[in-house]
C-alpha cells in the first residue's frame, strides 16, 4: 500500500460520515468544495464553486503562471466563503481540510495549500495534502459509489495515463504518453485553427459541423503491444494542415479528423490495457476521467471499446471532468477515512507522479507529461 510521501497514519479510522472542505489551485481554476462521504462510499457534494481564470489568460493563448498565482491569491478567500455558504455549514461542521499539493504550477499550488494549512491551524482540523491526479482518479465516485478496483484512463491537459487502481492511493501505471498529453494536442491544434483557449471544447464544437474523412493524419503507436501514447506527430501534422486551411469547411473537416484520431488512439491503447487488466481482475470496470473525458466523441468511442471487452464503462458527471475541488475534497475524505493525514509543514510539489515506483524505474517516461502543468 502506497501512502505516498508526507502522510502519517496516526489519525484514527473514521466510522461515521466525514465532511471535508477541498481546495484546488493547481492551474487556472480557483475552486473550493464541501463534500460529505459516508462509510459505505456514498459521496454527496454539498457545494462546488469554480472560478475560471480563462479571461485572464485568453490574450496569451495559454496559462501564464504568474498571472495564475496572483489571481488565486485574489480569489481564494471569496471562493471558499461561497463554498461554505452554499453548503450551509460553519467551519465547526468540518472534519478536515484537503488541498491540492501538486502536481501543477507551484505558485498556484502554494496558494491553495497555504490557505488549507491556515484553516487547519485556525480550526484545529486535520490537513490532507492531495495529489491532483488522485482527485481525477476518484472523480467518477462523485456521481455514484464505485467499488475498487478499476481500470482508469486519466486524460487531461497535462496527463494521459492508463492506471490500474486497486484502492485509495494504490495504483500502478500501465502506460503513459511519451511526449504530449491528449488535452495539450487538442489545445495546440485548436490554437493553430484560430480557436480560443482552452481549445478542446471549441474544437469539439467545430468538429460537429465537419467531416474529417479526407484527412489522413498520423496514427502513432496504433497496434503496439504496450499501453503508451504519443500525440506529438499528430499535433505537428494537424497544426501544419490547420495553417493551410482556406475555408471554414476545411477547418471544420480538420477538427473532425483530429477529434477522431485522438479518440481512436485513446481507444486503441485502452483496448490493450483492458486485455492486460482482464487477465488479473474478474470485476471489469473501465473509468475515464480528466478534462478530455468531457469530449462526447472520446466518451462514446471508449464506451464502445469497453463494451467490446466486456467492461462496464463509467465517466464522471460533466462538471467533474475538468478541474474542480469536489474531487479534491473526496480524495481527501477517502484518505481521512483511513486515518491518513498530512503534516502541517507538507510541501507543494510541482511534480508528483501517482505511481512513484513506475516513475522511478522507467526514466524514459519519468515526467509522463508536458504542458502547462508539467
Ligand atoms: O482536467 P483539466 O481541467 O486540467 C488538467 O488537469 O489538465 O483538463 C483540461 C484539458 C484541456 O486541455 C482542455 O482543452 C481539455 O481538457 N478539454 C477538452 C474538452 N473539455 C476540456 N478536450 C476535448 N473536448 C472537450 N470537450
Ligand atoms: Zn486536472
Amino acid at each position: 500500500m502506497n501512502l505516498g510521501a508526507d502522510y502519517s497514519s496516526e489519525g484514527s479510522r473514521a466510522t461515521g460520515p466525514l465532511t471535508v472542505l477541498g481546495l484546488e489551485t493547481s492551474c487556472d481554476e480557483t475552486a473550493a468544495s464541501v463534500v460529505r462521504l459516508t462509510p459505505d462510499g456514498t459521496a454527496t457534494v454539498l457545494s462546488s464553486v469554480v472560478h475560471s481564470q480563462i479571461d485572464d489568460h485568453a490574450a496569451y493563448g495559454g496559462v501564464v503562471p504568474e498571472i495564475a498565482a496572483r489571481s488565486h491569491v485574489e480569489m481564494i478567500d471569496g471562493v471558499v466563503r461561497r463554498a461554505m455558504d452554499e453548503a450551509g455549514l460553519g467551519y465547526e461542521a468540518l472534519d478536515g481540510v484537503a488541498a491540492t499539493a501538486g502536481p501543477g504550477l507551484v505558485g498556484g499550488v502554494m496558494v491553495g495549500l497555504s490557505f488549507g494549512k491556515a484553516v487547519a491551524l485556525a480550526r484545529d482540523l486535520p490537513l490532507i495534502a492531495v495529489n491532483h491526479l488522485e482527485g481525477h482518479a476518484v472523480s467518477a465516485r462523485l456521481g455514484e459509489p464505485v467499488a475498487y478496483p478499476f481500470l482508469l484512463l486519466l486524460v487531461s491537459g497535462g496527463h494521459c495515463q492508463l492506471l490500474e487502481v486497486r484502492g485509495v492511493g494504490d495504483m500502478t501505471r500501465l502506460g503513459t504518453t511519451i511526449d504530449d498529453a491528449a488535452g495539450e494536442a487538442f489545445d495546440k491544434i485548436a490554437k493553430a485553427l484560430g480557436l480560443g483557449y482552452p481549445g478542446g471544447p471549441a474544437l469539439e464544437k467545430l468538429a460537429a459541423t465537419g467531416d474529417g474523412a479526407r484527412f489522413d493524419l498520423p496514427r502513432s503507436l496504433l497496434g503496439r503491444k504496450d499501453c503508451d501514447f504519443s500525440f506529438s506527430g499528430l499535433k505537428t501534422a494537424a497544426s501544419r494542415l490547420a495553417h493551410a486551411c482556406e475555408t471554414d469547411r476545411d477547418r471544420a473537416d480538420l477538427a473532425d479528423a483530429v477529434q477522431t484520431a485522438i479518440a481512436r488512439q485513446l481507444s486503441d491503447r485502452s483496448d490493450r490495457a483492458m486485455k492486460a487488466y482482464a487477465g488479473r481482475h474478474d470485476h471489469r470496470l473501465f473509468v475515464v476521467a480528466g478534462g478530455v473525458a468531457a469530449n462526447r466523441t472520446v466518451r462514446s468511442t471508449l464506451e464502445a471499446t469497453a463494451a467490446k471487452n466486456g467492461f462496464a464503462f463509467l465517466a464522471p458527471p460533466m462538471a467533474y471532468c475538468t478541474d474542480n475541488a469536489a474531487m479534491i475534497a473526496l480524495a481527501g475524505a477517502e484518505r481521512l477515512q483511513k486515518g491518513w493525514v498530512s503534516d502541517i509543514d507538507v510541501a507543494a510539489r510541482p511534480r508528483w507522479p501517482l505511481d512513484e515506483q513506475s516513475a522511478r524505474t522507467d526514466p524514459t517516461h519519468k515526467p509522463g507529461r508536458k504542458g502547462a502543468k508539467a
